[in-house]
């Protein structure tokens, strides 16, 4: 089982649109899929299908020492099991976060307790970086994927947390989401992330603006259904694609380090 995060420096960058959408294009891969929301925001479950946002999720285990989040699990109608963040006030907020902060491996305690096959993947909406949940998170992950639209802005702040970022998890790869390549100023905002980024990370996965994308969302509906050749539907398609393999690989990494050392013919059969 993989842990991959969806963090951004920025706000409204796309990190729950990617993290819902990712779960169910892994599912439609027959993958074993795990949606976590780690965002007060608690939006995610509207993505998978929720009518309204949950009242009860990770928070019930934040706030109550024996209280358990396997219990406010949902399955959405592809098969993707989803944890919503649940609905905090300001003054739960704080205590999620005090214990957040006073537990820096609450987040990884709570993933290792669950029991996906080895092929499956845990996929986490953060709230925006720096906080506590998307530190717990990064540091939690096999892959962290950075989203950010290709704005100096929300690219500067990208650039400013990189290092922490990368101290938290070396495996970071950043999705430029939002992209329209007949803005000049975006391709000056990715020529400067580039800059900063050096070869050590290639700037690989983009996804383009697409206005369909919050109307299939309103309607509850997938764009890579509603308009499956459109160019943000390929490019999603292409990063699940991309992920997909990664998953693969680490499986196979996997089970050829466990092999027994004598079933390994390395010499010449007599
Ligand atoms: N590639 C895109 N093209 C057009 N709109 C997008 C794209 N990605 C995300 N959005 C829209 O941007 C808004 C913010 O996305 P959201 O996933 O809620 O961001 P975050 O979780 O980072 O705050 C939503 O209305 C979403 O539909
Ligand atoms: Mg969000």
């Amino acid at each position: 089982m993989k842990t991959i995060a969806i963090v951004s420096t920025a706000g409204g960058t796309g990190r729950t649109t990617l993290t819902a959408a990712l779960a169910v294009l892994l599912a439609r891969r027959g993958r074993q899929m795990v949606a976590l929301d780690f965002d007060p925001q608690n939006l995610l479950g509207a993505h998978l299908g929720l009518d309204s946002l949950a009242p009860a999720g990770v928070t019930q285990a934040l706030l109550d020492e024996t209280g358990a989040w396997h219990a406010h699990t949902w399955r959405n109608a592809e098969g993707v099991l989803f944890v919503p963040y649940g609905a905090v006030s300001l003054a739960q907020c704080a205590r999620c976060d005090a214990r957040l902060a006073a537990e820096p491996q609450w987040l990884a305690n709570a993933l290792a307790q669950l029991d996906l096959p080895h092929d499956g993947a845990v996929v986490i909406d953060t709230a925006r970086y720096p906080s506590q949940q998307a530190d717990q998170a990064v540091r939690s992950a096999d892959l962290v994927l950075c989203v950010t639209p290709p704005e100096p802005a929300a690219c500067a702040t990208l650039i400013a947390h990189l290092h922490a970022l990368r101290r938290g998890c070396a495996n970071l790869r950043i999705i430029v989401n939002r992209l329209n390549p007949a803005r000049d100023m975006q391709r000056d905002a990715l020529a400067m992330l580039g800059a900063a980024l050096g070869d050590g990370l290639p700037l690989a996965q983009r996804i383009h603006l697409d206005a369909a994308l919050p109307e299939s969302f309103a309607r509850g509906t997938w764009l890579f259904d509603d308009a499956p050749h459109s160019q943000a539907s390929h490019d999603l398609q292409g990063l699940a694609n991309w992920l997909d393999t990664w998953l693969a690989e680490g499986l196979a990494e996997r089970f050829a380090n466990s092999r027994p050392a004598n079933s390994r013919r390395t010499g010449t059969p007599r």
